[in-house]
């Protein structure tokens, strides 16, 4: 199937318990339910704890669901699990980019990985997009917070991926370079119908979105 449009998401009374120290449950997610269209960009925020990025790895299939039903579609057909995987892009506050390798070669990986051809100047494409082809040949190391976010959102991009979930992008970044970061993400989500579920702390960031959710008590309030 061509990625020719973002995964829609429909989420059901979704449930998640934890087992909190003390031996106790805790419901954390609450027969909370969603909606996002194609390429729609959502924002989830909430109180520090209130489990948005428990809610986040459900949603992305990095947590399995313990009740409740989670269904994707694009092009109003439904996707399963593994299309979901390999079709998804991931962006996280600690960037988790690999220290040992340089921009270029960081982007390229996960291109490498799938054997896709012509994955160095695939990688080169967009470090240009993100303003970052004077910095490609740099280890990681040696390059400040903002741009290895940029590096990161390169990198989840490059695989053209038909979903992005971030979990607080700009939380490791100073006001005016989290902007940056989150004009770049809306913009490359929007050239490309990606549909973006971000969880921020930033409600400048937040207010961009076509729509927003904050969660409490384990479910989502619409805010916007
Ligand atoms: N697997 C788990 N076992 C126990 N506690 C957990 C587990 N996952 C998350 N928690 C707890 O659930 C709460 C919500 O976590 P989290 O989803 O990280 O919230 P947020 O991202 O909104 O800060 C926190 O108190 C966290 O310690
Ligand atoms: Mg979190």
């Amino acid at each position: 199937m061509q990625n020719s449009s973002g995964i829609a998401l429909n989420v059901t009374e979704l449930n998640h318990q934890i087992t909190i120290n003390s031996g106790e449950t805790l419901s954390l997610i609450n027969k909370l339910s969603l909606n996002v269209a194609s390429a729609e960009q959502i924002a989830i925020t909430g109180a520090s704890g209130s489990g948005k990025s428990t809610l986040l790895s459900l949603l992305a299939g990095l947590e399995s669901v313990q009740q409740g039903q989670l269904t994707f579609t694009q092009n109003g057909q439904s996707v399963d699990q593994s299309y979901l995987r390999q079709n998804s892009g991931f962006v996280f506050q600690q960037f988790h980019l690999l220290p040992e390798l340089d921009a270029l070669n960081n982007v390229a990986l996960p291109l490498k990985l799938r054997a896709i051809k012509h994955a160095d100047e695939k990688a080169s494409q967009w470090l240009d997009n993100v303003g970052l082809s004077h910095r490609k040949n740099q280890p990681i190391s040696k390059l400040s917070g903002g741009e290895q976010q940029r590096v990161a959102i390169a990198r989840a991009f490059v695989n053209k991926p038909s979903i992005i979930f971030a979990d607080e992008p700009t939380g490791n970044l100073d006001e005016q370079t989290a902007s940056e970061v989150a004009s770049l993400m809306c913009r490359f989500a929007r050239h490309n119908q990606t549909t973006l579920v971000l969880v921020t702390h930033n409600l400048a960031f937040a207010q961009q979105l076509d729509s927003q959710y904050c969660l409490a008590h384990g479910a989502l309030s619409h805010v916007k």
